[in-house]
């Protein structure tokens, strides 16, 4: 990254490299808010998204995480028309596996040809030659493991796909994956409220594998003045949400959040999170909230 890319507020959060060859600053952007309600459609204010998402790269932020099952396509969309030509260094992060039958309703389908079909309209929507992030949003139970990370590493031999992430997996399903795909990241839900994929996330420390930790805020609850962590936050002169994701940042080099909201303000307020150095002491005490 060049100094000026650097000097970023986001850039504080420190970087991490996916699958050894792509650099991003580790405080990147989740864009599920920015459709219309329960995942679906389009949002009444079209400019809003946009807007976020030009913030976004302008603050520093280098990883945003989408997938076709946002809209569907409405996210895909917004990335776009706010970010294209993209900057070289900007990574899109997308998902594939999920089906969608109205506002809040999600069906995993794994079937190599609705893998390959969702992939093929990602990257046309997105309007890349390559996904550099390819995630598979559920493993679907009904079709074999195989099929379905084979057919990714199909694309990704044919050079369509970069890099192979999974989502919501165990530790025994990314042990699995790798039998037949290079996995650089995993993509769970993990915040400070909710700890149950610790062990997924001191394996993928252990074997170098990026988390993604989804609901990083804990879609907010974290966030604002109900927060558990309101207190703290007015004793350490931050608010409650970027402690929450300093403590994700300090908790694990391999931790990549990616908070989402459609309001530039709270954009920029999570993102200047990235530069707050927590003592051991506010570690632990955060640390030991649960
Ligand atoms: N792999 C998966 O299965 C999966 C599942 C869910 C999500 N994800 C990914 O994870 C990303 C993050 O999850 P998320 O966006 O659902 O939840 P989140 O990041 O935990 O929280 C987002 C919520 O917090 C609010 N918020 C954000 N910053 C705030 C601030 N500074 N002050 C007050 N409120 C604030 C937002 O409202 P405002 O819009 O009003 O700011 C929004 O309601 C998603 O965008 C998506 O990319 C992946």
């Amino acid at each position: 990254m060049t100094d000026s890319a650097n000097a970023l507020p986001a850039a504080a959060s420190g970087t991490f490299r996916l699958g050894g060859d792509l650099t991003v600053n580790r405080l990147g952007f989740g864009t599920m808010q920015l459709t219309g309600k329960g995942v679906w459609g389009w949002p009444d204010d079209r400019e809003a998204p946009v807007a976020v998402l030009r913030r976004a790269v302008e603050l520093g932020v280098n990883l945003i995480d989408t997938a076709d099952a946002y809209g569907p396509f409405v996210t895909d969309a917004f990335i776009r028309e706010a970010l294209h030509p993209y900057a070289d260094d900007l990574v899109i992060a997308t998902k594939v596996g999920f089906t969608r039958q109205g506002p809040n309703e999600w069906i995993p389908v794994g079937r190599p040809e609705y893998l390959r079909q969702q992939t093929e309209l990602n990257l046309r929507n997105l309007g890349v030659d390559r996904i550099d992030l390819l995630q598979l949003h559920r493993i679907d139970p009904k079709v074999p493991l195989e099929d379905q990370l084979g057919e990714l590493k199909a694309l990704q031999d044919e050079g369509k796909v970069r890099h192979i992430g999974l989502s919501e997996v165990s530790v025994d399903e990314v042990k699995a994956a790798r039998e037949i795909a290079e996995i650089v990241s995993v993509q769970n839900l993990f915040n400070l409220t909710n700890r149950k994929s610790s062990a997924l996330l001191e394996y993928a420390e252990a074997e170098g594998i990026g988390f993604i930790p989804w609901f990083p805020l804990a879609t907010g609850k974290l966030s604002g003045e109900g927060s558990p962590l309101a207190e703290l936050a007015a004793r350490h002169g931050s608010t409650p949400s970027q402690l929450a994701l300093a403590w994700l940042l300090r908790k694990s080099p391999v931790l990549l959040p990616i908070p989402g909201t459609s309001s530039v303000a709270h954009l920029e307020e999570n993102v200047a999170g990235a530069s707050i150095e927590l003592t051991d002491e506010e570690f632990a005490e955060l640390d030991a909230l649960s």
